[in-house]
């Protein structure tokens, strides 16, 4: 199995509220709405690890979710809870982030998120994969374009402190995409989505990126979005 266990660890709200940097990591971004918590609920076969909402504005922090982690028996005894375990062979962070662009999040707490999550685009050593959320209807909005160029730039820059690979990743294929309902039948992304995503990778600077369409309703692209999550939890 490529999940054995999973575990909330901690909320950050600057750098120095992350965890430990003592494994590879992925981060989910995207727009407030697209489906980040709902994905990571379904890479980890959960129902509610990442709380989800209809109301967007959900996630309010950082959330670091550590994947098989060797559960930590002494602290275990010692609290008597669930605890944060110790690094395994193959364990990896899940960071979900708050989503942006939700105009009833106020604008300092907005600025705050963006502050944050460009500092830790470039500094966080151990990030691996930065997996941009999109959603398959919509194609990329105004401020998917802005957070393409800020990669873009961040990407190959000096001030990246980390190696990681950008992934665009389609969400809702059950609502948004002609006949879309398994792996063995991805179904059709429209065309002007399609172009729209193109122009803008390229308008950004972030090249062409590779792009996954998936759905947490129906597991579309579970395996797919895993061959990543792997490369975090290499060494
Ligand atoms: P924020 O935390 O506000 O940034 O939102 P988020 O990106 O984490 O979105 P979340 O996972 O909370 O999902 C938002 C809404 O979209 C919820 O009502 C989900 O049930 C729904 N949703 C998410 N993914 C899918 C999907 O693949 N298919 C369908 N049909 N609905 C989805
Ligand atoms: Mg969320």
């Amino acid at each position: 199995a490529l999940v054995r266990r999973t575990c909330f660890v901690t909320g950050a709200v600057d750098m120095n509220g992350c965890p430990e940097a003592d494994r590879g990591e992925v981060a989910f971004i995207g727009r407030s709405n697209v489906g980040k918590s709902s994905l990571v609920n379904m890479l980890t076969n959960r129902k509610s690890l990442a709380f989800i909402s209809k109301t967007p504005g959900k996630t309010q922090q950082f959330n670091y979710f550590a994947v098989n982690d060797k559960p930590d028996l002494e602290r275990q005894i010692r609290y008597g809870d669930e605890v944060l375990g110790s690094k395994d062979r193959d364990s990896f962070y899940i960071v979900d982030l708050p989503g942006f662009g939700f105009a009833k999040v106020p604008q300092k707490q907005r600025q705050e998120w963006s502050d944050f999550m460009d500092e830790y685009l470039q500094k966080r050593e151990t990030l691996r994969v930065i997996f941009h959320l999109i959603d398959a209807r919509h194609g990329p909005t105004e401020e998917d374009a802005k957070i393409m160029h800020k990669v873009g730039t961040i990407m190959g820059s000096k001030e990246q402190r980390n190696n990681a690979k950008y992934i665009i990743i389609l969400t809702k294929a059950d609502k948004n995409v002609k006949s879309a309902s398994s792996e063995k039948n991805p179904g059709k992304v429209s065309k002007s989505v399609l172009d729209k995503l193109m122009n803008t990778m390229k308008a950004n600077h972030v090249g062409y990126a590779p792009i996954v369409l998936t759905s947490a309703e129906t597991r579309l692209g579970r395996d797919e979005v895993w061959k990543y999550l792997r490369l975090a939890a290499e060494k």
